[in-house]
């Protein structure tokens, strides 16, 4: 065991970094300015893993924590730190990022946040017998809660509804439960063998129910109330996990929309940002891999009286090179960020804003390190979409030199 050792910064997952030897060594649960007993829980070969034994001195960013099963379960990774001092990490993380990796300066950046508990729509448990929650950090066990105060009430409520299920009825073969609560409640069962559904909508209330993505009780598609706008969404298709953060973002979007332009939605999911900037553009075309969410953002075009937008189905990197006479170009790719021929089309279209919205600060950087020669940083902010965790959503606003 080593003693004593001083925590010196955090890393992108908000591991706290100590140097022992001049080795880095990352260690979950510590923050800046800790001093902890440490061992050594991997050795890898540029840095080792720490695990957390004593703390000696405890940091000033460092609060007791409300969840239960925080040091067990692999939800969520910095709860333990006071939310100012997680919306300075989640800044810096940014800042440092862009720095390091596009060697561009931004000396500060405004984040928008909200509630930091209760906030996400949708979350996926694993299930064996009658045990149900999220698996442990680097393990396959789970991590059997009652509760999860990051996700809504009604996640809530429909955890209780299913343990009470998963109680009585213990072969129930279930590996994995999705919950979404939006206006409407849609869960999604994973088995192999499922053979109870009439058992289970008798302990839990909900408006669809898919088993392996085939809907086997209620309605194929869920309502969802956002803003002034109403969508319909599909059991695959993407919706943002944590809505009044992302009423937030979708405004800020808007806002650097400019009157009349054409815009090009990418990655545009059941079309939702396509549909809420629409009264502001001349045009818009939205484009997603996903069939069942283009359906989607077809409907949903028709259900808000939205007749200035299109969609294309299929892969952004397919289907851009030929697209014209573009103005701004949104794009909110997955995690892995966009596609190095997309850039190159991006580049061609030659639009004269580009708004990124990302959820991955280190492919955003890379992204923009491939961008920068035509583009300029005019603006960003941060929203916390995901509190307690180490993740961050930005919105980059990229101007043509
Ligand atoms: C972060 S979500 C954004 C969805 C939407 N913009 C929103 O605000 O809800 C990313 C979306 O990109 C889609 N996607 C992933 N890879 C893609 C690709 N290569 N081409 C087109 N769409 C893709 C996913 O299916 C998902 O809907």
């Amino acid at each position: 065991m080593y003693k004593n050792i001083k925590i010196i910064n955090q890393n992108n997952e908000g591991e706290g970094i100590a140097k022992i030897n001049n080795k880095v060594i990352f260690v979950p649960y510590t923050l800046k300015n800790d001093v902890v007993d440490l061992e050594i829980a991997k050795n890898n070969k540029k840095y080792d893993i720490g695990k957390l034994i004593n703390i000696i001195i405890s940091s000033e960013e460092r609060r007791n924590v409300m969840c239960p099963y925080y040091y067990n379960c692999g939800g969520c990774n910095i709860m333990h730190q006071l939310y100012n001092y997680q919306l300075e990490f989640k800044k810096n993380k940014i800042i440092n990022n862009l720095k390091h990796i596009t060697n561009i300066d931004i000396d500060n950046i405004d984040i928008e946040y909200d509630d930091e508990y209760y906030y996400r729509n949708h979350i996926t448990l694993s299930v064996k017998g009658n045990i149900i929650g999220f698996l442990k950090r680097n393990s396959n066990d789970i991590v059997d809660i009652d509760k999860c105060i990051i996700s809504s009430k009604i996640i809530n409520d429909k955890i209780n509804e299913i343990k009470i299920f998963l109680n009585k009825y213990k072969d129930n073969n279930i590996n994995k439960i999705s919950i979404k609560s939006y206006k409407e409640i849609l869960i999604e069962i994973e088995s192999n063998k499922f053979s109870l559904k009439d058992e289970f909508i008798k302990y839990v209330k909900c408006d669809s129910l898919y088993l392996n993505n085939k809907l086997i009780y209620g309605k194929d598609k869920a309502d969802i109330d956002f803003g002034k706008y109403k969508f319909k969404i599909s059991n695959k298709s993407f919706f943002q996990k944590n809505t009044n953060i992302a009423l937030k973002l979708y405004d800020y979007i808007k806002d650097n929309i400019d009157l009349n332009s054409n815009v090009l939605d990418l990655y545009c999911g059941i079309g939702s940002i396509g549909i809420y900037i629409a009264n502001k553009a001349k045009s818009v075309i939205g484009v997603e891999i996903i069939d069942d969410a283009v359906k989607d953002a077809k409907n949903n075009a028709i259900l808000n009286n939205i007749n200035n937008i299109e969609f294309i189905s299929g892969k952004v990197e397919d289907n851009i090179s030929n697209i014209n006479n573009i103005d701004t170009i949104i794009v909110d790719p997955p995690r892995v960020g966009i596609n190095k021929k997309a850039i190159n089309d991006i580049i061609k279209i030659n639009p004269n804003k580009i708004i990124y919205v990302s959820c991955n600060s280190t492919t955003l950087a890379r992204d923009i390190n491939h961008l920068k020669e035509h583009y300029i940083i005019k603006k960003m902010k941060l929203f916390d979409m995901f509190p307690n965790t180490y993740h961050c959503e930005s919105v980059c606003v990229l101007e043509r030199r």
